[in-house]
């Protein structure tokens, strides 16, 4: 079987919060040691980020070392994994505005997760060109690295369809020349999206209802104390609701046995603690007392591997310079075979050269 390569990344526009960290970053450093891949390609996408951000580069700039920290602190380790920058590959760019030939504009319009972004972004009258046509610049990321793999979260498969798409269409034109990758979605329960500490769909930084990986103790105990619950458990002795519950939904993502022997020992699992709180009779203030234990214990070695590394920006760049160099090797070799498959590579087309000129000689 062919070798297996992974190819992931995210948007410099802010920190990475714990909602990254359950969704993604814990399942990438896991995937990273399991020595299954050949080669593991992080992207931080400030081109991306630049299609809805063209008036805030300065936010785009700031947030590159601030996710490379995040990614660092995970435990993404340079050894084994490329961490690159989207914007200083060339290479990608020139793909993408090939690969533009192969899709339709009504393809790219009816992509959801471009529709769902331009509703909450406010876009509707005046979408740029460049934010409307990221999916074709993401199939560039992936196909230039030849990847097979990209685990993302489910909102990115309609990206993933489309570079499928275009992996196919380019191969029937031109012949087989790229790989048709797979997405890999995570069944791991412990891995699904976090909601807001408010209780909200999502983490959102303009909403403030996050807690960052960065975040201090003070911090996030504070966020975990007044963090939505049941509105109907009004009183201790009343029975409570677990599902939409965002205090157990986080307990789901972060607890497991050891926590509970070490901190809440009355109750051996997560399924008991439920059970009581479902009978009545366990307050609020206990269980939140019990995910603060937990979030801290996990977060504290990831905060302190952050300050560590905050203390040498310097490398952190030089890790990001030598993951962008070695990429951009491989995304140069995909070109060159993207343009030979296209023939459009006359210097080097000695054929083409020849049969010309042969043609004039005979004329
Ligand atoms: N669109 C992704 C996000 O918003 C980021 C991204 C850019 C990406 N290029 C990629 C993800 C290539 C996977 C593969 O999170």
């Amino acid at each position: 079987m062919a070798e297996k390569i992974i190819l992931t990344g995210d948007r410099p526009t802010g920190r990475l919060h714990i909602g990254h960290y359950v969704g993604s970053l814990r399942c990438r450093v896991d995937l990273q040691n399991s020595g299954e891949f050949k080669d593991i390609f992080v992207m931080i996408a400030d081109a991306q980020a630049l299609t809805d951000n063209a008036e805030n580069p300065e936010k785009v700039r700031q947030n590159i070392v601030e996710v490379a920290l995040d990614y660092l602190a995970c435990g993404l380790d340079p050894e084994k994994t490329h961490i690159l920058i989207q914007s200083q590959i060339p290479e990608l760019t020139e793909l993408t505005f090939y690969y533009m030939n192969l899709v339709t504009v009504s393809r790219v319009q009816r992509n959801p997760t471009v529709k769902a972004e331009i509703q909450m972004r406010n876009f509707e009258a005046s979408i740029p060109v460049g934010f409307f046509t990221y999916p074709i610049s993401q199939a560039s990321d992936i196909t230039a690295f030849k990847a097979t793999t990209v685990p993302v979260g489910e909102d990115q498969e309609p990206m993933i369809e489309q570079t499928r798409e275009i992996v196919r269409k380019f191969n029937s034109v031109y012949g087989e020349t790229l790989v048709e990758p797979e997405i890999m979605l995570s069944d791991d329960k412990s891995c699904l999206r976090l909601p807001g500490t408010d209780g909200q769909a999502k983490m959102s930084k303009s909403i403030g209802n996050c807690i960052y990986l960065a975040d201090e103790e003070d911090a996030i105990k504070k966020s975990v104390m007044s963090m939505f619950t049941d509105p109907d458990h009004l009183r201790v002795e009343d029975p409570g609701k677990v599902e939409g519950n965002t205090v157990f939904q986080y307990l789901d993502a972060f607890s497991n046995d050891d926590f509970f022997t070490e901190y809440c020992p009355d109750y051996k699992n997560l399924d008991e603690m439920k059970d009581h709180y479902r009978r009545g009779g366990l307050g609020d203030v206990k269980v939140k007392k019990f995910l603060n234990n937990v979030l801290q214990e996990t977060l504290r070695p990831i905060r302190e591997r952050r300050h560590e590394f905050e203390r040498d920006i310097p490398y952190v760049y030089e890790v990001l310079k030598k993951g962008t160099e070695f990429s951009r090797e491989v995304a140069a070799r995909t070109l060159h075979e993207v343009k030979e498959a296209m023939k459009i590579n006359y210097f080097d087309d000695a054929a083409l050269i020849h049969e010309q000129a042969e043609r004039y000689k005979n004329a």
